[in-house]
């Protein structure tokens, strides 16, 4: 039997992750796999119930584990604390200590939502790209960090670092994974200013050698935002360091229509990985049943998929998750304006789709 650790965390999180296990769980259930579900803390509730965002025990219980499905972290109530007491430390810690250093974030259109996004539907019809962060480096971890008074002036410190090894095992990353897509790799940088992003161009070209089936680009971090408004149907694997995939994968989100439809996996050596919705914890509309909960289903089928070996349950619930789009059903993010009062809950959704997993 799989364990597999259910972190909800704030806001929207755990109403959407309790749609999540409920397909999970059904949907690995129709195909003979049994789960274990076991809940714990993290983010503000954590910090609320027992002082930290993330317990020690918390971190052991998840490196025993199968895999880590995760709602959301953060909220206003802990807006104000110094950054080592947010919510936001305790994803950190739990990425950096279960060594989850690739961050897959695919950004796809559900046909039946083209025109939700905002740009015209002939610009991003057949988007299909895979933002590849990396996940455990770069300023988020740089040392050192902090702030000081300098001169009776507040200063404040980060670090950007990249060692060979952390670029070169995330490039391979990116390129294994084009190879299973349309075999091109894009890597998102800022060579023109950077030397740590000279270093990323040049082994990624090293490792790009061993590759030759794979075609790759080197772009400038602007310019990719850019092209990414413009053309986002051109990308397929965009392999960036940590902050610029964290900009550009919400960016590559958005334009597909909703930021409620993005899963992600992150994803360590062997197998261990953490899953979870792209969008967060939209405090505003915490605990109204308006949530959408497609991002986490799918991030669900990415579990199955990256951490239990079971492809087929991944596409039973992908295949759910388009019937009850193209059947019409949608929650308030994603309805059309003027119809936003037929728009289905967030519990109602989790329901249609453990319903279509039965069509
Ligand atoms: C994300 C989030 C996190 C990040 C925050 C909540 C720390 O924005 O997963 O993209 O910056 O990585
Ligand atoms: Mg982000």
């Amino acid at each position: 039997m799989d364990r597999i650790v259910l972190l909800p965390g704030d806001g929207i999180g755990p109403e959407v992750t309790r749609e999540a296990r409920r397909v999970l769980e059904a949907a690995c259930s129709r195909r003979g796999r049994k789960l274990e579900f076991v809940e714990e803390l993290i983010g503000g509730a954590s910090l609320d119930a027992r002082g930290t965002p993330l317990a020690d025990d918390v971190v052991r219980l998840a490196r025993q584990s199968r895999a880590v499905l995760l709602g959301a972290v953060g909220g206003p109530k802990w807006d104000a604390a110094p950054v080592d007491r947010r919510p936001e430390k305790g994803l950190l810690r739990i990425r950096k200590e279960l060594g989850l250093f690739a961050n897959l974030r695919p950004a796809t259109v559900f046909p039946a939502l083209a025109s939700a996004s905002t740009l015209r539907s002939e610009a991003i019809e057949g988007i299909d790209l895979l933002v590849v962060r990396e996940l455990t480096g770069g300023l988020y971890f740089g040392e050192p960090r902090g702030r000081a008074l300098v001169d009776g002036k507040r200063e404040a410190r980060n670090t950007l670092v990249y060692d060979e090894v952390e670029i070169a095992r995330i490039a391979r990353v990116a390129f294994e994974a084009a190879r299973g897509r349309r075999r091109h790799v894009t890597h998102v940088h800022k060579a023109n200013v950077l030397e740590v992003s000279q270093l990323w161009v040049e082994v990624v070209d090293e490792t790009a050698r061993r590759y030759p089936d794979v075609e790759l680009t080197h772009q400038l971090v602007d310019s990719c935002a850019m092209l990414l408004v413009r053309d986002p149907r051109r990308f397929d694997v965009m392999l960036t360091e940590n902050l610029f995939g964290d900009i550009l994968s919400d960016e590559a989100a958005m334009i597909t229509g909703s930021l409620g439809m993005l899963p992600s996996a992150s994803l360590g050596e062997g197998g261990m990985g953490l899953y979870e919705p792209v969008h967060g914890s939209a405090p505003d509309i915490a605990g109204k049943d308006v949530a959408n909960p497609l991002a986490a289903i799918l991030s669900a089928a990415m579990l199955c998929e990256h951490s239990l070996g079971a492809k087929e349950v991944a596409a039973d619930i992908r295949s759910a998750v388009t019937a009850v789009l193209d059947a019409g059903h949608r929650t308030a993010d994603l309805a059309t304006p003027g119809q936003a009062q037929a728009a289905v809950g967030c519990a109602k959704m989790g329901a249609l789709v453990l319903a279509g997993l039965d069509r």
